[in-house]
């Protein structure tokens, strides 16, 4: 898979972690940074990542901050990104079920690494049911589409 990484300060080490790990299972990383611990916002590096998921230059995103809130909230700013944070199996399984989500975040300062690796995984494996979730789906993409401003 095509995927973009990106993170804030909080999550330098463990973005670097999951860059090797990404890339060790075969997929196609791009590092959208920070690249230091130099304190940062957080919307400046989701939106780059949620952009390129949103224009079909990536499959995925993967987010990391303090709590994957913040990245959250700003992924899903972006019309097309389906963005959620993933806490346990559940919401990593069903996110992409039933919801197609397309931006992974993560909590750095909540979240094990193991984890995140684990809940990362699921997540890239899991597809989406389709059938009346599409419906669904497209009523989310349709909410912020511009025609509906
Ligand atoms: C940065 O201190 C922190 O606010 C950020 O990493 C994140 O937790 C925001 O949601």
């Amino acid at each position: 898979m095509r995927i973009v990484l990106a993170a804030d300060h909080a999550a330098i080490a463990e973005k670097a972690a999951l860059l090797e790990a990404l890339r060790a299972t075969g997929h196609e990383v791009a590092d959208l940074g920070p690249f230091d611990t130099t304190s940062v916002d957080y919307p400046d590096f989701a939106a780059p990542a949620a952009r390129a998921v949103a224009a079909g230059e990536a499959d995925r995103a993967v987010l990391l901050c303090g709590t994957g809130i913040g990245q959250c909230i700003s992924a899903n700013k972006i019309h097309g990104a389906r963005a959620a944070v993933l806490w346990n199996d559940a919401s990593a399984e069903m996110s992409r079920r039933h919801n197609d989500a397309n931006v992974a975040c993560f909590g750095v300062r909540i979240q094990e690494l193991d984890d995140i690796r684990r809940l990362l995984s699921l997540w890239l494996e899991t597809p989406f049911d389709a059938g009346r979730h599409e419906r669904r789906v497209g009523k989310i993409n349709a909410l912020d589409a511009p025609a509906s401003r």
